[in-house]
Parts: structure tokens; sequence; C-alpha cells
């Protein structure tokens, strides 16, 4: 089984990349597991160099916070393994504009630029590139990347068919509880970094009064039924899935439990107060030494870019490209 995984530096880690995303790759950890921060995808939205330069370091921090290690797994920094843009690039020729003009996000995102990004529009190749280049097997991610997963599939075996066998067809993984956190203002609309606001996302370094004012202030609804009910109650499925989740119970057995919105959102706030206190707690040790952090992502991409290099080669001379 390989795994491979990705997040974009463009901000604190949110309690959604949390519970759809590292929560399940810190689970996954092996030395088959590649677990990358996708600098080259956050460039595709603007961000000032040096908030990104901060944001990489930070996001990394956090990673290992919440419990990857290098002992145990692979951490790296996309843009520092140089195949995944010439990946991408033979992918981008394999790939077709009907198919990435059909990506969601793609138009949600693009709806909000100014200038209207090429990169944005062939992220997802970038995407499929990232994923195909370590023969992964298995991607743990969050339920809104569902479509990038599937885009990815496809190109892996249109390039098999045309070029003979090269790539291994992904499969993705979801969590069974939290593959889809929603905005805590907007409960129809899922929890994130750009465009949720500051009330409707917790971020994993919130204090524990902000985690609790953004509990006690989400959206429910009026009846005072404590039901687990996405389609009449997404508010408070919500809340029910964040405490299930922080708590390892099932959010419909929970329901049982509650008969007042006022307990449950208490309860909610504690189990993820305590939920990320260690991952604070280790933060705050490590983004002192943020050279120690680039040290190991250095580390991290030297010993995946062997891997990378021979699918890249593999690839190219399977299109025709002359081998060096
Ligand atoms: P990104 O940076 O937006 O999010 C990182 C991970 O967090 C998950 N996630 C969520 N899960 C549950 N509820 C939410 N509200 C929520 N918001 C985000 C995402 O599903 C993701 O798993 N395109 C990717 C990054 C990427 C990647 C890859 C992922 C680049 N290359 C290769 C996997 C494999 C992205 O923008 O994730």
């Amino acid at each position: 089984m390989r795994i491979l995984s990705g997040i974009q530096p463009s901000g604190v880690p949110h309690l959604g990349n949390y519970l759809g995303a590292v929560q399940q790759w810190v689970h996954h950890q092996t030395p088959d597991s590649l677990y990358c921060v996708v600098d080259l995808h956050a460039i595709t939205k603007e961000i000032a160099p040096d908030s990104l330069r901060r944001q990489t370091i930070e996001c990394a921090a956090s990673l290992f916070a919440c419990g990857l290690d290098q002992e145990s797994s692979t951490l790296f920094v996309q843009s520092h393994v140089e195949f995944h843009p010439r990946l991408s690039w033979l992918l981008e020729c394999v790939a077709s504009v009907g198919e990435l003009r059909r990506m969601t996000q793609f138009k949600e995102k693009g709806e909000k630029q100014e200038l209207h990004r090429v990169g944005l529009f062939t992220y997802p190749v970038l995407m499929a590139a990232d994923i195909l280049l370590y023969g992964t097997t298995h991607v743990p991610v969050g339920d809104d990347q569902r479509q990038h997963l599937e885009l990815a599939r496809e190109i892996a075996n249109r390039f098999n068919n045309t070029y003979g066998q090269t790539f291994v067809v992904p499969e993705p993984i979801y969590p069974s509880v939290g593959a889809r956190v929603m905005d805590l203002q907007e409960p129809t609309r899922k929890m994130s970094k750009s465009v949720s606001s500051p009330l409707g996302k917790i971020e994993i370094l919130d204090s524990p009064e902000e985690i609790s004012r953004k509990i006690k202030k989400a959206v429910t609804d009026t009846d005072s039924v404590v039901d687990y009910d996405w389609e009449k109650k997404p508010g408070l499925s919500n809340l029910l899935d964040l405490l299930a989740a922080a708590t390892g119970t099932e959010p419909q057995k929970l329901a049982e439990n509650y008969t007042r919105y006022g307990d449950l959102k208490a309860d909610t706030a504690e189990a993820v107060v305590a939920m990320l206190r260690p991952i604070q707690d280790r933060y705050a040790v490590l983004i002192d030494d943020p050279s120690q952090i680039l040290s190991l992502l250095n580390e991290g991409a030297q010993r995946v870019r062997p891997v990378a290099q021979a699918t890249y080669a593999r690839a190219s001379e399977a299109m025709g490209l002359l081998a060096q």
C-alpha cells in the first residue's frame, strides 16, 4: 500500500483539514506513506511571497504537531521535487480541456479571481502528477477532493491505454466521520480556508476561548430537537460530527444523549479543545525552531526524489521522449 496526500500551505489548517485528511494521514503512517505541502498549488491564488514562505514552514510544523513524524512516514515540500511539474506537463498532454472545465473547484475559485490564472485551470493535472509519480495506491482525502481523484484515475487509465502500463490507478480513502466538515456559520457550505468567515471555521491553533465562542455561535435551527439529519438539520449534524470525531463515537448515538442544543454545544467545544490541546502544545515547541523544520523537509524531499525520478523517466520514455 503506497499512500500519498497533500495540503496547501494557504493558511493554518482548520478542523476540516484535520478531520478530513490529516488525522487519517497520522493513522496511516508507514514507511510507504508520503505527504506533501503543496506550495505549487498554493500559488494558483494570489499569495504574497513572504506569506507563502512563512506558511509553508507553519503548515509543516502543524502537520508534525498533529502527529506526523519523519521516522514513521515522509513529509516533503512539493516544489522541492522537480518531477511534479515535469510530469504535470506530460499529463496536460493527456487530459482534455473539457474535463478540466467540469471541475467544480475551478468554477467556484475561478469566479473569485480577477486574473484568471492558467495554473488554477490546470491545477487538477498537477494534483494527478503528485499522486501518479509515486505509484500511489491510496489517497486519504476529504470529500471535496472526490472529483479531482476521479480525474487522476481517468488520466492514469488513459495514459496506460495509450502508452502502455505505466501508472498505478489510485483509490481515494475518506474518513467515516468528518469527510465533509461544514462552515459553522453556513452549514450547507464546507469549512474552507479561503471562503469561510473567521466565525465559520475553527483553525487548529485557535485558543480554547475562540473555539468555545465559535461553537456557541454556530448556526443551528430553532426547533430544539436534537437529530442527526443532514437534510433537515445541517448545523446540528455538523456539531454532532465534530463531537463524534473528537470523541471517537458515532453521531447517531450521540444525538440520543441530548435534548438541548446548549448542552451539545458545550460538550462539543470541550471535546474539540481537548483534542487540539496536545497539538497546540507540540506546535509551540516546533515553531520555535524553523530551521529544524526546513531540514526535516529537505530530508523528506531527498528520500522521495528517486521514486519520482524513476516514474517520470518511465512515463516520458513511454511517450517517446528520448532517454538521456
Ligand atoms: P486542501 O489544502 O484544500 O485541503 C487539504 C485536505 O483537507 C481536506 N479538507 C476537508 N475535509 C473535510 N471537510 C472540509 N471542510 C475540508 N476542507 C479541506 C481536503 O479534502 C484535503 O484532503 N487539492 C488538494 C491538495 C492536493 C492533494 C494532492 C491532495 C494537491 N495534491 C495529491 C491529495 C493528493 C487541496 O487543495 O487540499
